[in-house]
């Protein structure tokens, strides 16, 4: 234990600095920057049972501010991750969140039964993509669907389970609530905001699945709601991201109720932009005499008056 660790339900982060999922791989390209140890924990890129190519490009567009992605689960499938990518990240004193998909409430049961007895450390199970036909969004827009999905992974593993929300609901309390009661033993949050762009020239949408997902620094002060909300909302830890970009942000993101925070489309801009915040963090509490991070978690949140 030291002043920067984190409990989140059961699963201890030796930091608060994590990587959202998607936007790292397997961590082997950001490895050549710096010691991945730094990190509280990796969330992989989205997990399938099988491997899948993704969708056809255009799938990624900039924007002022921020990325639209429709990259669609482009993954390896399960069991490559299992035989290659774990023993590489394994080499590094992180944690190992393992961002689990499905086309349907089976395909998370198997999903979770497969890696239950493989060396992650928690399942991040992700309800919210927007860039799939089947499942993804769809469940995380509903409270029944995403209880149900939630249950289906509890039910096959014994893994600590974190359920990762969509912004893209009118009232995400009541989501957050329903994977509480699920028994899920944290939440992250948030994925993307659904988004698009139209070329004026050929005045047709741009991506070929014509919508995809916001991310980056554009969606900041929006997500940082969603976490202070949530966490007004639930009992249970919040790994809070969208749009963060330095350490400010980061703490932002702890002050609103996120007990760690995960840093997304920034790593592109700034493959050290993790570490860095990690220094700027560390610099905060030195420079104000805060003896733990655990203190400063919710600070600005009315929850707390
Ligand atoms: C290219 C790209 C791919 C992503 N893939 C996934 C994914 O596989 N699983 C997932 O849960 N979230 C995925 N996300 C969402 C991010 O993990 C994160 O929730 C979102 O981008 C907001 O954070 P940011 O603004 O810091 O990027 C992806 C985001 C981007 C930009």
């Amino acid at each position: 234990m030291n002043r920067f660790t984190v409990d989140l339900n059961g699963l201890i982060l030796n930091n608060p600095v994590t990587v959202a999922s998607g936007t790292f791989g397997f961590g082997r390209e950001f490895s050549e920057f710096y010691d991945l140890s730094r990190l509280g924990a990796i969330s992989v890129k989205g997990l399938t049972l099988e491997e899948r190519l993704g969708n056809p490009s255009p799938r990624i567009i900039e924007t002022k501010q921020g990325l639209i992605n429709s990259v669609g689960l482009q993954n390896p499938g399960v069991e490559y991750f299992i035989k290659h990518e774990i023993p590489f990240l394994r080499e590094f004193d992180t944690k190992i969140i393992a961002n689990i998909n499905g086309d349907n409430i089976d395909d998370y049961g198997k999903m979770a039964q497969r890696l239950s007895y493989e060396d992650v450390d928690s399942l991040e199970v992700n309800i919210s993509c927007p860039n799939v036909k089947n499942g993804g969004m769809l469940f995380g827009t509903d409270p029944d669907i995403a209880y149900q999905v939630v249950k289906r992974v509890l039910e096959n593993t014994d893994k600590h389970v974190i359920v990762k929300l969509t912004p893209n609901v009118t009232d995400i309390k009541v989501i957050a609530k329903a994977v509480e009661e699920a028994g899920a033993n944290a939440i992250s949050l948030v994925n993307t905001f659904s988004g698009m762009k139209i070329d004026i020239h050929s005045q047709k949408p741009v991506l070929d699945r014509k919508i995809g997902g916001l991310s980056g620094p554009a969606i900041k002060p929006l997500a940082l709601k969603f976490v202070y909300d949530v966490y007004s909302a639930v009992k249970i830890p919040i790994i809070g991201m969208g749009g963060i970009s330095n350490s400010e942000d980061a703490i932002e993101f702890i002050l609103a109720g996120a007990s760690a925070i995960a840093v997304g489309t920034y790593n592109f801009v700034n493959p050290l932009v993790a570490v860095e915040i990690y220094d700027g963090i560390e610099k905060y509490m030195t420079d104000r005499g805060i003896a733990t991070i655990k203190e400063l978690i919710g600070l600005a949140n009315y929850k707390k008056y």
